[in-house]
């Protein structure tokens, strides 16, 4: 019997649809310190596309832009600017995988069959999920290759790694539709319930939200889900999908083990993040007791520190990283805590907003 505990192993990769994936790379290697590791495009026999396979750490992302105006992707870049489109899911067993999800009869695969290349085999297929977003489902226990089939080795050197894992991925989606994509991963895939908060907790006077946290595993993969909440004003959940014009991915939260030196070496590269206001940290040691980093280094580059049962995480927020005020990252580092910064939603959304005043859309 199946209980659905070892299908998914992890996050494969993410790939993104975008306008220039070379200008995406580029920032992807020189602001945040990926590696350029593959290239594939009309050089490689791929001829619609061009995508860039990047990686630091356990974390990989392919950035893909298009050759042809009217392809999928063209459309999905017109429609939605900078996204990203696949949630890419490590499957232990396809076949497995596969027929666990169709028996449950809540999403539904789109096999893609067999790939066969000179470095060996990869099943594969995907299930749609929130907006236009898709999780391919890939089996790589026969494949001895260590890019994707049709890409090229590029040489970089190996930078110093800042991120190590991606720690979760938020999904966006329309207000009144978070619990049955809860339902989905939960009744569809196999996923548990990690937490919830209700808009209460995560309001301010103007822009409020709810959301839900669902995991596969032991926290092999987890995706929050947050949908709007009615505030005073337009959430920052709705700005997100009237931009984005569909559900999407929010942000991806990538885990660090020196959050200091990384958000340090990252600002002097010229990644952007929100400002915390000076006042959050004159009573930081009164809301989350005693801490290992100086406050005065957290203060210095807008750390925010939340903590729970298990211990405490730090963590901090990129400006959105397209033209459009949809995607952006997260930096985090645990220090125990399992949870994801409940306490510091105040704090950031005050920070959002006065970015979401600035673009009149509050
Ligand atoms: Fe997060």
């Amino acid at each position: 019997m199946m209980e659905g505990g070892d299908l998914f192993q992890g996050v494969q990769h993410i790939e993104f649809y975008v306008g220039s994936a070379r200008q995406w790379a580029f920032y992807h290697s020189k602001a945040f310190g990926f590696a350029i590791k593959g290239y594939a495009g009309p050089e490689t026999g791929v001829r619609d596309r061009v995508s860039y396979l990047l990686e630091q750490g356990k974390v990989r992302l392919i950035l893909t832009g298009f050759l042809d105006s009217n392809s999928d992707i063209g459309q999905h870049v017109r429609l939605h600017g900078d996204g990203v489109h696949d949630i890419a899911l490590k499957v232990k067993d396809y076949e497995e995988t596969s027929s666990f999800i169709n028996e449950r009869k809540v999403a539904l695969i789109k096999d893609e069959g067999e790939i066969k290349t000179g470095e060996g085999l990869i099943r594969k297929g995907y299930v749609e999920a929130y907006g236009e977003t898709r999780h391919s489902l890939i089996d790589l226990s026969e494949y001895e290759g260590y890019l994707p089939p049709g890409f090229m080795e590029i040489k970089s050197a190996d930078g110093e790694v800042f991120v190590g894992n991606i720690d979760h991925v938020v999904g966006n989606v329309k207000e009144g539709e978070m619990n049955s994509w809860v339902d989905f991963y939960i009744q569809g895939m196999g996923f548990t319930q990690l937490m919830s908060f209700d808009d209460k907790d995560i309001s301010t006077k103007y822009s409020a939200l709810r959301s839900k946290v669902v995991q596969y595993g032991k926290r092999n993969v987890v995706f929050p889900i947050n949908e709007p909440a009615l505030g005073l004003k337009k959430s920052q959940i709705q700005e997100y999908i009237d931009y984005y014009r569909s559900d999407g991915v929010q942000h991806i939260a990538l885990h660090t083990s020196d959050i200091v030196k990384t958000v340090r070496e990252l600002k002097a590269r010229g990644v952007e993040f929100l400002n915390t206001s000076g006042i959050y940290y004159d009573t930081l040691a009164e809301r989350v007791g005693r801490i290992d980093e100086d406050i005065s280094d957290l203060r210095e580059l807008g750390i925010l520190v939340d903590r729970d049962d298990d211990g405490y995480l730090l963590q901090i927020f990129t400006k959105p990283i397209g033209d459009r005020p949809t995607f952006f990252y997260e930096i985090i580092q645990r220090k125990g805590a399992t949870s994801f910064g409940k306490g510091n939603f105040k704090a950031l959304f005050e920070s959002i907003e006065r970015e979401q005043e600035r673009r009149g859309n509050l």
